[in-house]
């Protein structure tokens, strides 16, 4: 299962180092109980701008908000199939349906096996970015996978490592945990009107991708 150029997700050659770590943690501990929706906590550009220096020459293809994750998959919700979308509203005066076609995750936890992978509809169903996840954006106890099955063909399965990687969003995927275990990652999203093609393109030009 591997298209070559056309993978789902790539990891970038950018460097993570200990100190930005530190960085993400005291703005986790300073954002924890504010600016949230659901359980992740958001930085913007604005308050925490070292938070972006890790993007490189692709910094000004995100959006300025980003947001920490340090929780499991199944208390966020990303362990059912999804697509992901505007909750956050990280595309300013854009509805929270919008689909995000693009993501940039940097994983700042030792890697424990756990596999994200895509998936490819079989049927002609209309299902919406979270019908596999029930949840009413409060409390914890709601969030949960629920039953619902379609038909659904997986196409790509990758672990993600020590390495940022650029994720593709707009398409089914969900992320299945070894063991649930927090994992600290921020996770930007490039802007609205950034494809998927556009965004690998550009990391390619600046070698940050090798094939
Ligand atoms: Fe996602």
């Amino acid at each position: 299962m591997n298209f070559g150029q056309n993978n789902p997700c790539y990891e970038l050659n950018l460097d993570i180092n200990e100190n930005y770590k530190t960085l993400v943690l005291s703005a986790f501990d300073e954002l924890k109980d504010k600016n949230k929706k659901y359980l992740q906590p958001e930085a913007t550009k604005k308050e925490f701008p070292e938070l972006w220096n890790i993007l490189g020459p692709l910094e000004p293809w995100f959006c300025e908000k980003v947001r920490i994750i340090n929780h499991t998959t199944e208390d966020l919700g990303t362990s059912a199939i999804h697509l992901d979308v505007n909750e956050h509203l990280q595309y300013e005066s854009t509805s929270p349906d919008a689909i995000t076609q693009c993501a940039l995750n940097i994983p700042l936890f030792e890697p424990v096996g756990d596999i994200t992978r895509w998936w490819r509809q079989k049927n002609p169903d209309v299902i919406m970015p979270y019908d596999f996840w029930i949840g009413d954006g409060n409390s914890l106890e709601t969030h949960k996978t629920n039953n619902n099955i379609y038909d659904m063909e997986c196409i790509y399965e990758f672990e993600i490592k020590n390495k940022p990687v650029l994720f593709r969003t707009g398409i089914w995927h969900n992320c299945e945990q070894k063991a649930p275990q927090i994992r600290c990652m921020l996770s930007f999203h490039a802007h609205y009107t950034v494809d998927w093609d556009t965004l690998v393109a550009t990391a390619k030009k600046y070698d940050l991708i090798s094939l």
